[in-house]
């Protein structure tokens, strides 16, 4: 069913007033895990949902896969009530946690859960293996998944979340567990899909890592959007100017900092650039390799 009303085309995702209350226990107590959350991801961009652990990151997700349905409230997926078919397969899907057997190897279980999805076996296989080159496991193909790294599982889920091609890519958590560089390597797939005009919207607790490949983002606390916007919008303080050089000697320091006195700005403060440690850790190891 398509919702014309409140409906715009540029929009992916629309959730309007979203509410998903949890049954605690045998008595009619109810956990609100969503309050009238209200949500809207523009086609092409991608989103992070941020939020402390029980914030509802992985609900909302599962809210727009319509593997849950809303106690009340609506999402749309490019125009489709979530959860219908024609929402469903344009969607893909990494779980927080995926759990693959890890008795088969890689390119097995792409196979396996090629299968439900409806290609015929010699473009499924095709498939596998372009997947396989994407998230750079073609090496690793035909070893079992128990000899996986976190970083290696969580790039096979990431394969298996595109195995239908999908416009819209949801991922919980991708980079939970995996190490900086790993991170990196996911980054880098969820920006080679941004260029190729999908959707992604992911989940994560870990700030520095969302900056640097959302769009845009939403914070999420208690189940309701606290705040959104383009990181651009949140991040900068804007009464506030950062200047770095190179070779000032500490006498042009002194006349310059006068001379912004004189100019009635005030100097808050004057500091040498520290690297952050997750480049410090990324260009060390780079280097040994
Ligand atoms: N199946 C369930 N039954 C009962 N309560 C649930 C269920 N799933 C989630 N909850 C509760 O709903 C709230 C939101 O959970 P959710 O998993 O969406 O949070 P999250 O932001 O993904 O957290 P995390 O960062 O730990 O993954 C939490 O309080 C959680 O305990
Ligand atoms: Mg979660």
């Amino acid at each position: 069913m398509i919702f014309k009303k409140n409906w715009k085309k540029d929009w992916a995702v629309c959730a309007n007033e979203l509410s998903k209350l949890y049954p605690v226990d045998w008595t009619q107590k109810r956990l609100h895990a969503l309050d009238r959350l209200d949500l809207y991801v523009r086609r092409g961009e991608v989103f992070g949902l941020l939020g402390p652990n029980g914030s509802g990151k992985s609900t909302t997700l599962k809210l727009i896969l319509g593997l849950l349905n809303p106690s009340s409230g609506s999402v749309q997926v490019f125009g489709a009530e979530a959860g219908t078919l024609e929402a469903r397969r344009r969607i893909g899907f990494l779980p927080e946690n995926a759990y693959f057997p890890a008795f088969l190897s890689g390119r097995e279980v792409l196979r396996y859960y090629g299968r439900l999805v409806d290609l015929a076996q010699r473009k499924l296989w095709k498939r596998v293996e372009e997947l396989l080159e994407l998230v750079e496991l073609t090496a690793a193909a035909a070893r079992p998944l128990k000899t996986y790294s976190k970083g290696m599982l969580q790039r096979i889920g990431l394969a298996q979340a595109l195995l239908n091609d999908p416009d819209l890519l949801l991922l919980d958590e991708p980079t939970a567990g995996v190490d900086p560089i790993g991170a990196r390597q996911i980054r880098d797939l969820i920006l080679g899909l941004r260029a190729r005009g999908k959707t992604v919207i992911f989940s994560s607790h870990l700030l520095e890592q969302v900056q640097e490949v959302a769009d845009r983002v939403a914070i999420l606390h208690r189940g309701t959007v606290i705040q959104e916007g383009t990181l651009e919008d949140l991040l900068s303080v804007r009464e506030q100017t950062q200047f770095t050089v190179s070779g000032l000697a500490p006498v042009a320091r002194e006349r310059l900092e006068e001379w912004l006195r004189g100019e009635g700005a005030e100097v808050l403060e004057v500091t040498h650039p520290r690297e952050r440690l997750e480049e410090l850790f990324i260009k060390a190891v780079e280097k040994r390799r």
